[in-house]
């Protein structure tokens, strides 16, 4: 019950002030690197899945591996993978997203490859080291390019086609977070039904939401 107040009080999308809050450009700032993020972005200020991957990617050595960040939106967390050693790739669906990442990347001195794809469709490294992916799960069809960071499709479409690509491909470690709010067991199955599963690798409880970081892996 509390946990449901809390969660109308801070679900970035549906709060109003909020979203007129992020009708102008806003800065994120991580580890002293600065994104501007445009009002159609994912906004990594209030949501905690962006800032829980960042944390955990700090721990990890990186150093000279190939990394993608699928979705990448403010492309906060390719940029800091980038600054700790990794070659990455950012790709999002949101032109507006990867320019802003384009001058992100040139104000902060550091170098990224960045990919304008639906999913995998013109991406064309068939293997990474690493794959991070912060995905749209609530569902309902997205109107437009901005919803399209939250919803994924009334009936899991995004996940449909990202399953069955990712089951063709070579990739060494695939992580996904998801949120305790998300259809879990259903994605759980969506994945299965391509030979994949879910292993969680990172439990994180905050402000009464608990997120999950999964490994994705082949059966
Ligand atoms: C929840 S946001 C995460 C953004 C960023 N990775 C982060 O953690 O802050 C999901 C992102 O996936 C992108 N996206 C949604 N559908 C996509 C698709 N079919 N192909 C590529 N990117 C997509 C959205 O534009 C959005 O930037």
């Amino acid at each position: 019950m509390i946990r449901q107040l809390l969660k109308k009080l801070t679900h970035p999308f549906l709060k109003y002030g909020t979203q007129k809050y992020f009708l102008k450009p806003r800065a994120y700032v991580y580890e002293g690197i600065e994104v501007m993020v445009m009002p159609d972005v994912f906004p990594p200020h209030y949501t905690l899945s962006t800032k829980i991957l960042l944390d955990y990617i700090k721990h990890l050595e990186l150093k000279d591996k190939t990394l993608l960040e699928l979705g990448c939106g403010s492309g906060i967390v390719a940029l800091y993978a980038a600054k700790k050693g990794a070659q990455v790739t950012a790709s999002d669906i949101n032109p507006s997203a990867l320019n802003a990442l384009k001058e992100a990347s040139l104000k902060n001195n550091i170098t990224l490859d960045i990919i304008n794809s639906d999913l995998f469709d013109v991406i064309t490294n068939p293997s990474y080291d690493y794959i991070f992916i912060n995905p749209p799960y609530y569902p309902k069809a997205p109107n437009n390019i901005k919803e399209q960071a939250w919803f994924c499709g009334e009936n899991f479409e995004y996940f449909d086609s990202l399953f069955i690509q990712l089951a063709e491909r070579q990739d060494k470690t695939i992580l996904m977070i998801l949120s305790q709010d998300c259809e879990i067991d259903k994605i759980k199955n969506m994945a299965l039904k391509n030979h994949l599963q879910l292993d969680i690798e990172l439990e994180r409880t905050r402000f009464a939401e608990r997120n999950y970081i999964f490994k994705i892996r082949r059966l």
